[in-house]
């Protein structure tokens, strides 16, 4: 029997980075995974998005552990494709316990030059994605009498960013609709908590950093930005922290941001 034996975790942005890493690590401690990713190139960012591959091949990894998953290709901007997974994730398995809202984007881009396309992008992705996913799932975790919910802000979400202002508000939003939330659903018995990253080792910090002509540790250097001599962190820092947050050691945590930030935001 793992922790999460018996539980079921909705997890977007699956297909790789931090996703992949907390469904695999939650489906080694016993639970059953739904991975919902756009699966495809998106109209921007410039840099490699999941792929159905990936999804298929989280699937497989999944279940070699012994779990059950679900997989679903879709837009956390579509509304449409956000409840026929969340549909598929409740025929499979009757019930959502944990959700993380992990999927997300990021790019530079000075504000004098940003575009409306670049705007809405971060916005609908970052902010307006994590409601559309939440309201679909959280009748499920009502009826439930029960349920976490994660939301992956950043460290961005909590300090302001040098050319990332939608991305900066679009994650200073999610903090916002975590405490929000934590009020409105505390009543239900359902926790809403936050987490903070620095840098993470994953396709979205290399392809910021060829987005910029750099390798992503000359990106860490210049911003010069932990306090503990690492450059990054790696998803499996993140899903140690999901794992805690998500579990019962956790049951009187809500509304609360967690920082995994190697030190930056004391700077
Ligand atoms: N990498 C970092 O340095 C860092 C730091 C702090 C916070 N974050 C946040 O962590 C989250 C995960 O980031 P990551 O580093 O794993 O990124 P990543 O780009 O490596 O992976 C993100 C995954 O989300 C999927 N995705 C992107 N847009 C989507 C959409 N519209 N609908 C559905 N799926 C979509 C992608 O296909 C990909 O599989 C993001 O919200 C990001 O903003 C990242």
């Amino acid at each position: 029997m793992g922790e999460f034996t018996g539980k079921t975790a909705f997890i977007t942005g699956a297909a790789h980075g931090q996703g992949r890493a907390a469904a695999l690590l939650l489906a080694k401690l016993g639970a059953d995974i739904a991975a919902f990713d756009v699966a495809r190139q998106i109209e921007y960012p410039a840099y490699e998005f999941g792929d159905a591959k990936e999804l298929e091949s989280l699937k497989e990894e999944v279940e070699a552990l012994g779990q059950r998953a679900v997989i679903a290709s879709g837009d956390v901007r579509d509304d449409r494709a956000v409840r026929e997974a969340i549909d598929k994730t409740i025929s499979a398995f009757g019930k959502i316990d944990i959700l993380f809202n992990n999927a997300g984007i990021c790019a530079y881009a000075a504000l004098d030059s940003m575009t409306d396309d670049e705007w809405n992008a971060m916005i609908d992705i970052n902010l307006k994605g994590p409601f559309n996913v939440t309201r679909r799932a959280v009748p499920h975790m009502i009826k439930a009498g029960r349920g976490v919910i994660i939301n992956n802000s950043s460290v961005m979400g909590l300090r302001g960013g040098n050319r990332l202002s939608h991305y900066t508000a679009s994650k200073w939003g999610l903090t916002g609709l975590t405490k929000a939330w934590a009020i409105e659903l505390a009543p239900h018995n359902i926790r809403v908590v936050s987490i903070h990253p620095t840098g993470v080792n994953t396709p979205m910090n290399d392809g910021l950093a060829a987005m910029e002509g750099s390798t992503p540790l000359e990106i860490a250097e210049r911003s010069a930005g932990n306090l503990l001599p690492v450059p990054w962190v790696e998803t499996e820092d993140v899903a140690n922290l999901v794992v805690w947050l998500a579990g019962d050691k956790a049951r009187y945590v809500t509304g609360a941001q967690f920082v995994l930030d190697a030190g930056l935001l004391s700077r």
